[in-house]
């Protein structure tokens, strides 16, 4: 095992679907033996779990939103996913920075420069090794989410809406294109594990 672990994030839409396939990737990498942080965001720390419950459900500018994003990540950057890490552990996180480009900056349409200014204080030079983006049309998405209970701030978005975040994923994509693996994400579930277990593998982190 390489003295510094894996950092591996999941991106998408919502509804497309990524949440089965992180508790398959794992379960597969703790059953291969490695240690794994399964984790998220907004979230991951107490601190960044109540900035969370904010940014879901009260109303706010783009600028507060960010601002709140790279907030609760600074927390679990610095207390939760940075330790791990220097501990060799294989660190999953499902949506990371990539999600405040696609939802803030394309979404939101709030400002790029802004985000980029964010990016750089919060991590310091620290990016994921592999980003696993799902991607899909953003009206089959809004049909797999179907009748959300109780949609939160984002959910509750138009089509429109989802796909600006999809353009926005894919222009962190093509800025950096090694770090990402494009999952399709529209066949059965079997079809998408197998592209997950490929890439993560391919990656050399399984
Ligand atoms: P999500 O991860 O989809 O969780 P759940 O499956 O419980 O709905 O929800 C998190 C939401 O937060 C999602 O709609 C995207 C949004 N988000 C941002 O807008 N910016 C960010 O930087 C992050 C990490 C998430």
């Amino acid at each position: 095992m390489s003295a510094h672990g894996r950092f591996i994030t999941f991106e998408g839409i919502d509804g497309a679907g990524k949440t089965t396939h992180i508790q398959a990737l794992a379960d597969g990498l703790r059953a291969a033996g490695h240690e794994v942080l399964l984790t998220r965001e907004p979230g991951g720390t107490p601190l960044a779990e109540t900035l969370r419950e904010l940014v879901l459900h009260q109303p706010m500018d783009a600028l507060t939103e960010s601002l709140m994003v790279f907030a609760a990540r600074r927390d679990h950057l610095a207390h939760r996913i940075a330790p791990a890490l220097a501990q060799g552990i294989t660190v999953i996180c499902d949506r990371f920075t990539d999600a405040s480009f696609a939802y803030q900056g394309g979404g939101r349409g709030f400002d790029r420069g802004v985000l980029t200014q964010l990016e750089a204080w919060v991590q310091e030079g620290r990016q994921p090794d592999l980003t696993l983006w799902f991607d899909l049309p953003a009206a089959e998405a809004a049909r797999r989410r179907g009748a959300v209970r109780a949609p939160d701030r984002f959910e509750s978005q138009d089509e429109a809406f989802f796909e600006r975040v999809r353009a926005g994923y894919l222009a962190r994509q093509a800025a950096d294109p090694r770090r990402f693996a494009v999952i399709d994400a529209t066949g059965a579930p079997a079809a998408v594990w197998a592209q997950v277990e490929a890439a993560v593998r391919e990656h050399g982190a399984w």
